[in-house]
């Protein structure tokens, strides 16, 4: 099976639906590493909970994000991570970093991409006007949330919405979309999946 490391910042649910999944002894993957930049993340415990092994490499701890990053590499080849699934990593990764990753590295994002790359997603769709929101999982490539599409689920955008509201609505899609990705990214396939609300 193969051995992914799932990187997080906070509560980790998207990390939780990938290794749910994993679970699975049929799963042609694994989680071998839960990795945090932040020592409070939420996701740490829930993922310990089940076992996982976790680390943190705290972001403040090192002068720029190369050093940072040079620390997170120590836990990932220990743990022999051949994938590494970005679940809420909160943190922009030299291109240093992902071209040592370059066609391992997935990343979860709340929009339908290229829309509303970046930060503040759900407030950014709602200013739009938008009837349609989402998430895609993608592959990280160096451009910010722009590698190649994997995954995109689909919501409405509804009468009164807030973006707290939004978001709440497109979280339970997030871990809809990433397991069936991630297994379909494992067997080689390349063609985006596509779900509807
Ligand atoms: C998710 O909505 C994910 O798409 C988003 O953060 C949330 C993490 O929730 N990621 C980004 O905004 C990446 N820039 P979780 O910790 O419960 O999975």
């Amino acid at each position: 099976r193969r051995k992914v490391a799932i990187l997080i910042s906070g509560g980790g649910s998207n990390m939780l639906a990938l290794a749910r999944d994993m679970a699975d002894p049929g799963h042609p993957a694994e989680v071998c590493l839960v990795l945090s930049n932040r020592p409070d993340a939420g996701g740490l415990a829930r993922a310990a909970e089940m076992g996982i092994p976790t680390a943190v490499v705290d972001h403040r701890s090192y002068p720029d994000r190369a050093s940072f990053e040079a620390a997170m590499m120590a836990p990932l080849r220990e743990s022999g991570a051949e994938l590494l699934c970005l679940a809420g990593f909160m943190r922009v990764l030299t291109p240093g970093f992902i071209e040592a990753w370059a066609g391992r590295m997935l990343n979860i994002h709340p929009s339908i991409l290229p829309l509303f790359p970046g930060l503040h997603t759900h407030a950014r769709c709602l200013a739009a006007g938008m009837a349609v929101h989402g998430c895609t999982v993608h592959e990280v490539t160096p451009d910010l949330d722009s590698g190649p599409i994997l995954g995109q689920a689909v919501v409405p955008v509804e009468a009164g919405d807030t973006p707290d509201a939004l978001a709440a609505r497109v979280l339970p899609m997030e871990h809809r979309l990433y397991p069936p990705v991630l297994r379909r990214f494992v067997a080689g396939e390349r063609a985006p999946l596509a779900l509807l609300a």
